[in-house]
């Protein structure tokens, strides 16, 4: 049968970059440039786009063009049938495989997450929940402690003041002038004073003391409701994850969408998607991004990605940043050559390389911007793994104006971002039963439906084990090492020359060739092996 061709060059745009960005630009890459500080990260990551993440991207897109295959096919049309590289092909539909079983997953939560924003279960805790969560002694100690930190910040009697800095053996028993005693007060740290209070078994007295007085005010229920809220989006997203039966429901729905897109083919079904859904995903990240930055009055998360604290960039940082290039990028697993591979003979390899990379990297960016001034203004932590998208954010988007819709359309991105790289991901195994094992796509596509779901089960049923392993392994060692392969590959085996064709025909300097080929020599297999190797080490020590 001949092999389906995109019918355009934007049909091929859509589609890579439709892989490209996905779960990784919104949830990881945030999370990571605010765990290493911004700033300078950010510098570090854009580097390691230039210099690898589009290389490889010529790379894998030309191979795939090239050989007008699989990754196993291609690997074997140009190293020979029984050539050993057909395994690092063979990785990347094992790696392409595993990651589309546990994305669907999370993928599967979004789905959850558009119905809960369409009920607007976010809006209120409802009375029950609220009387179970105040009965939980936890809860208990939070306000109380919460009491104390708060009340230290409000209006004291002089009384008071003194009483809690002899707690604190701040001061030794006597009698002060009031006036010294405020302005002793006035200078102390907080937080110094309640752990002298800790340390001198103190602090509890005071929480219950703060605590009384703190249920004296008028806004004390809204002040509770305050501390309320995340214990209650938190015990949501638990109480969804614990009902494994409605996990798995979604994580089926999620995979069965993206088996009746593949199955359709890539004219009718890839393509035909990636039209309508690409389009929109840009415009939601633009109306969110705005909405974030009209909350954000002093443009901190602006100054943040420019500056940020350059001191949290460690030496591991570098490696995050190159390992999260190529998450981000879909590389090293074939995804982007099984793309390559649909591509007609005339088009430029080059040119859909920049742009797939430009694109992604500026989603990335504006998602930093849309998580950011939330983060900033509402003060939270965005360091919780992934969890952090379905417990905090759905919350501090409920406080703007329209918050319900707004919540409602984040998770429609989420949703959309997922579905446009999870098909690019089933594409890999499809597209190796139907080239190497003859298969017909319906059959094809309906065999990696079952198993890629099958194999999601675990990862459904186990966030914190199977899931977060899964993407480790997949992550942080399958696609390196992948790319490690591909480069050795490229620069060894057949050569750079192979893709030179690709810079002349359409007259790109020279120097562009030759940087191409120095990153595929030498650049990118260190770097990848040091990420592989990275990972091996960090699982023994
Ligand atoms: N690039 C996707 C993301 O950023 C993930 C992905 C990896 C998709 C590999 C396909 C292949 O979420």
């Amino acid at each position: 049968m001949r092999r389906e061709h995109w019918s355009g060059k934007l049909a091929f745009i859509l589609a890579a970059s439709g892989s490209a960005i996905g779960l990784g630009n919104l949830w990881k890459f945030p999370y990571i440039t605010y765990d290493n500080g911004g700033g300078l990260f950010i510098l570090v990551y854009l580097t390691c786009i230039v210099l690898i993440g589009f290389p490889m991207m010529i790379s894998e897109i030309g191979l795939g063009k090239l050989s007008e295959r699989n990754p196993v096919g291609a690997f074997a049309k140009f190293a020979g049938a029984h050539s050993s590289y057909r395994y690092v092909g063979a990785l990347g539909v094992i790696s392409a495989f595993l990651i589309l079983s546990y994305y669907s997953v999370v993928a599967g939560w979004s789905l959850e997450y558009c119905l809960k924003a369409l009920v607007g279960e976010f809006r209120a805790i409802p009375y029950e929940v609220k009387k179970e969560l105040l009965e939980r002694e936890a809860t208990q100690v939070q306000l109380r402690k919460q009491a104390l930190k708060e009340f230290l910040g409000r209006q004291l009697t002089d009384e008071e003041r003194q009483r809690l800095m002899l707690d604190a053996r701040l001061i030794s028993e006597g009698s002060y002038p009031a006036q010294e005693i405020a302005n002793l007060f006035q200078r102390l740290n907080k937080e110094q004073l309640i752990s002298h209070l800790e340390k001198n078994k103190r602090a509890l007295y005071w929480e219950n003391y703060f605590f009384a007085k703190m249920k004296e005010q008028k806004d004390y229920l809204s002040w509770e409701n305050k501390l309320l809220l995340p214990l209650y989006s938190t015990q949501l997203f638990e109480n969804f994850l614990g009902n494994k039966i409605r996990v798995i429901f979604w994580h089926l729905v999620f995979m069965a969408l993206t088996f009746l897109i593949i199955i359709r083919g890539i004219k009718g079904g890839i393509e035909r998607s990636v039209r309508v859904f690409m389009p929109l995903l840009f415009l939601l990240v633009l109306i969110l991004m705005v909405n974030s930055l009209m909350l954000d009055k002093e443009q901190e998360a602006v100054r943040f990605m420019l500056s940020g604290e350059p001191k949290k960039l460690k030496p591991n940082s570098i490696l995050e940043a190159l390992g999260h290039a190529f998450f981000t990028l879909s590389l090293g697993m074939g995804a982007m050559m099984t793309y390559g591979s649909y591509m007609s003979k005339s088009s430029d390899v080059i040119r859909d390389a920049i742009w797939v990379v430009v694109m992604d990297t500026l989603i990335a960016l504006m998602a930093c911007l849309m998580i950011f001034p939330i983060i900033f203004v509402y003060g939270m932590s965005p360091s919780q793994g992934i969890g952090i998208l379905f417990t905090t954010l759905p919350l501090e988007l409920q406080k703007f104006p329209l918050g319900g819709f707004l919540t409602l359309l984040f998770y429609l991105l989420v949703f959309i971002a997922a579905l446009t790289s999870s098909i690019s991901l089933m594409e890999v195994p499809v597209s190796y039963l139907v080239d190497e094992w003859k298969y017909s796509r319906a059959k094809a596509t309906s065999l990696v439906f079952f198993s890629a779901f099958l194999l999601g089960i675990p990862s459904a049923l186990s966030v914190d084990q199977f899931l977060t392993w899964a993407d480790r392994i997949a992550s942080n060692l399958f696609l390196p090492l992948g790319g490690f392969f591909i480069t050795l590959f490229i620069g060894y085996r057949v050569q750079p020359e192979l893709l030179k064709a690709e810079f002349t025909a359409f007259h790109y300097p020279l120097w562009l060739f030759y940087f191409y080929k120095f990153s595929m020599r030498y650049l990118t297999p260190f770097l990848m092996l040091l990420v592989a190797g990275h990972l091996v080490y960090a699982l023994f020590y």
